[in-house]
């Protein structure tokens, strides 16, 4: 099969097109034919040497979602059959013409949704369920800050809140993702090269702050959220691109109840991600299916390009998702 493959740490252009055994499948596993793929910001830590992928992940081929057909299946697997067509969360290797993935971590494509869409889900969506619902525990009526609002992340959290009844801001770098976030749905969005999102949240909220702080930010945001944070809120962090050494006054926290957590995705277990997958199955698959939420691509690469993708992704000039196709 082709797969592209980091050929050494460094700038986009160590993506280079590779031949490569198509990967084995285990009895639990299905092996997907892939039609698209999803980029996503980890794909450019590990491509740059700062990401290594757990245990089992190829060392080499990134990519953390695809969508396609199931070409064969393991000897366990009950719940899919040849030729099904499915979007799955991967542990590595999405960028490659098929892709071994646990069953657990399949969905099928919400109906009338493409391969592109599909292969823009799982990664996010995961993502912001375990981190904003699971751990955060976000409620109907409650409110939700989504720092980076126009990422791949962001524009799924503003969907999933803003559908399951929160009031939802968000931070971004310019008027005109500002823009795209409202479109979404997002109550408010603040321009954080421009604006002073502590105070704007104090305003908004009438000092109450919000319930739950979704961060991809860390570094010097982290101080500032927990001033706008309203009592018993949580933090919720998914990473730290600011920096993970802070300073924060902890008698905020005591005062407010405040918990502050996190998590990351990928090395978590099959199990875990299976049960995140049937979660997802339930409260927002029919949403996509509705049209309620709807995927958001801002680009479609050919996967040879996948150089282009990952330049466009650094650029910061995107909003939504980038997704890699294979032949369709
Ligand atoms: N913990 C997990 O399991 C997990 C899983 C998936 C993703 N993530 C993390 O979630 C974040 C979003 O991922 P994504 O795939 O949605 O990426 P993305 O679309 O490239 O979004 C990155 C966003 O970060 C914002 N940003 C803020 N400060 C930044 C900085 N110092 N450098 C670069 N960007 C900055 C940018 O928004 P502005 O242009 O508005 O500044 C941009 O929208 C990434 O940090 C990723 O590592 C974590």
């Amino acid at each position: 099969m082709k797969a592209i493959i980091i050929t050494q740490p460094g700038a986009p252009g160590v993506l280079q097109t590779a031949e490569r055994p198509s990967p084995a499948y285990g009895r639990d596993e299905v092996l997907v034919k892939v039609a698209a793929a999803g980029v996503n910001r980890p794909d450019i830590f590990q491509r740059k040497g700062n990401y290594p992928p757990p245990l089992g992940a190829p060392a080499d081929i990134p990519g953390l979602e695809i969508a396609g057909t199931i070409d064969q299946i393991g000897d366990n697997v009950k719940r899919w059959k040849i030729g099904d067509k499915v979007s799955a969360l991967v542990t590595g290797g999405g960028y490659a013409e098929y892709c071994n993935v646990p069953e657990g971590q399949c969905l099928p494509i919400p109906e009338g949704l493409n391969f592109v869409e599909a292969a823009s889900l799982p990664e996010t969506f995961f993502t912001v369920w375990s981190n904003v619902f699971d751990r955060g525990k976000l409620q109907p009526g409650e409110s939700l800050l989504v720092h980076g609002g126009s990422s791949g992340i962001g524009v799924a959290a503003i969907q999933m809140a803003k559908a399951l009844g929160s009031k939802v801001y968000v931070t971004a770098g310019s008027d005109e993702k500002c823009q795209i976030c409202q479109s979404l749905g997002a109550d408010a969005a603040i321009n954080y090269r421009t604006r002073d999102f502590v105070s704007e949240i104090e305003n908004i909220t009438h000092k109450k702050g919000v319930d739950v702080i979704l961060d991809m930010v860390g570094g010097s945001y982290t101080p500032r959220n927990l001033q706008a944070l309203a009592e018993d809120g949580r933090l919720v962090l998914i990473n730290t691109m600011e920096g993970r050494d802070v300073q924060i006054d902890l008698s905020i926290v005591m005062r407010k109840r405040i918990c502050i957590t996190g998590s990351m995705l990928r090395p978590r277990n099959v199990e875990f991600k299976a049960a995140v997958a049937a979660s997802l199955e339930k409260n927002i698959w029919p949403l996509l299916t509705s049209g309620k939420i709807k995927p958001v691509v801002n680009a479609v690469f050919p996967a040879h390009q996948a150089a282009d993708a990952h330049a466009l992704m650094e650029s910061g000039d995107h909003t939504g998702k980038i997704v890699l196709t294979f032949n369709i």
